[in-house]
């Protein structure tokens, strides 16, 4: 029988500094009523001088390996999902390996923006399906305050930096059910970070895409895991706006109390959001072994994708 691939263990890290909506208010032509009211967000995380993208991954995977009661030793392949790496190359994956210390895995990075930890998933799932790797550290991480222009109030206010980070590996219950991962390039021009310029969008225009896109991608992969709406126990989002958010749990006719929103602390935080929110939902005891978890993101590219997972891990809120 073929190993089915799930989550061993689940970790994030965000850094200590905290900047609320008022400190806009203060360098640009905005307001904390005007930020929570149209986006959500009340604060979100900033890096200090000295972090950076590697240092947020690296505690977020120690983080998750200790959950996974492993040591780095047993990771096989690292797959760092960012857009803001520290250098082009050598490549975040690599100056986290170097850091925990896991010599035996291989190490990579993938740009997919929002999505790129549930297209990090999917490659880790194919991976540890096929038998090449045991076990794989999938990272989300970004320190997207060096990437944001604060002279334009339509996108500064909006992304925070974290990193959340998963390790996955062989399950005998439940498990990666199902993965759906989309692109659509003739949307390149919506959502850009041009090299060494600062982040472009047009913010209706992804906000319609958006809302389309969740309910759509959540339901494929329902479909492909043969599970419907109903049967969602907990539905992890991209965390880019609560508008977006509520309009996408509505098309799912999903009550609010089982979806998990945390973007009014942290803000978007790209391919982070998603394993942030996911870590802090299991630790809750918002997830727990057997429920049917649903993540699904959107971002530059643009790209998607959207996973169900029946959840294999206990623990959570004792540990
Ligand atoms: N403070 C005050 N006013 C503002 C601000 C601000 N920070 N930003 C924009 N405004 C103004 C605009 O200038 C506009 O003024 P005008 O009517 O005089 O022209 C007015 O507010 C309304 O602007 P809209 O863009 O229509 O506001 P909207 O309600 O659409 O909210 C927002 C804007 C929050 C950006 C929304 O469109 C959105 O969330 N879009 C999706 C963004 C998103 O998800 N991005 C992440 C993508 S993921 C990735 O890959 C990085």
């Amino acid at each position: 029988m073929n190993k089915k691939a799930g989550i061993l263990g689940v970790g994030s890290y965000l850094p200590n500094k905290i900047v609320d909506n008022f400190y806009f208010e203060k360098i640009m032509d905005t307001s904390d009523e005007w930020i929570k009211t149209r986006t959500g967000i009340s604060e979100r995380r900033m890096v200090d001088e000295n972090e950076t993208t590697s240092d947020l991954s690296t505690k977020a995977a120690l983080n998750a390996i200790k959950c996974a009661n492993l040591t780095p030793q047993d990771i096989d392949l690292i797959i760092v999902a960012t857009a803001t790496p520290d250098m082009a190359f050598p490549s975040t994956a690599c100056i986290v390996q170097e850091n925990i210390g896991a010599t035996h895995a291989a190490a990579f990075d993938i740009s997919v923006a929002c999505s790129g930890f549930i297209y990090g998933i999917t490659i880790a799932k194919q991976f540890v399906e096929t038998e090449m790797y045991k076990n794989i550290l999938v990272i989300g991480a970004e320190a997207l305050s060096r990437a944001v222009d604060y002279n334009d109030r339509s996108t500064a206010i909006l992304f925070g930096d974290g990193a959340g980070a998963v390790v996955i590996g062989n399950v005998d219950e439940g498990g990666i059910l199902s993965t759906y991962l989309g692109s659509d390039g003739k949307g390149k021009d919506v959502l850009t970070l041009p090299v060494g310029d600062s982040i472009k969008m047009s913010g209706s225009d992804v906000y319609k895409f958006a809302v389309r896109i969740m309910g759509e991608a959540s339901l494929k992969a329902l479909q492909m895991a043969n599970l419907d709406a109903t049967e969602i126990d907990c539905l992890i989002p991209h965390q880019a706006n609560i508008r977006i958010i509520e309009a996408s749990a509505k098309r799912l006719k999903l009550d609010m109390d089982k979806v998990y929103v945390n973007l009014n602390k942290y803000g978007n935080m790209s391919a982070a959001s998603i394993p942030v929110a996911l870590d802090e939902a299991y630790r809750q005891g918002k997830i727990n072994k057997g429920d049917n978890v649903v993540l699904v993101g959107f971002g530059g590219g643009l790209t998607w994708g959207a996973s169900v997972i029946n959840w294999s891990i206990q623990g959570g809120k004792n540990e």
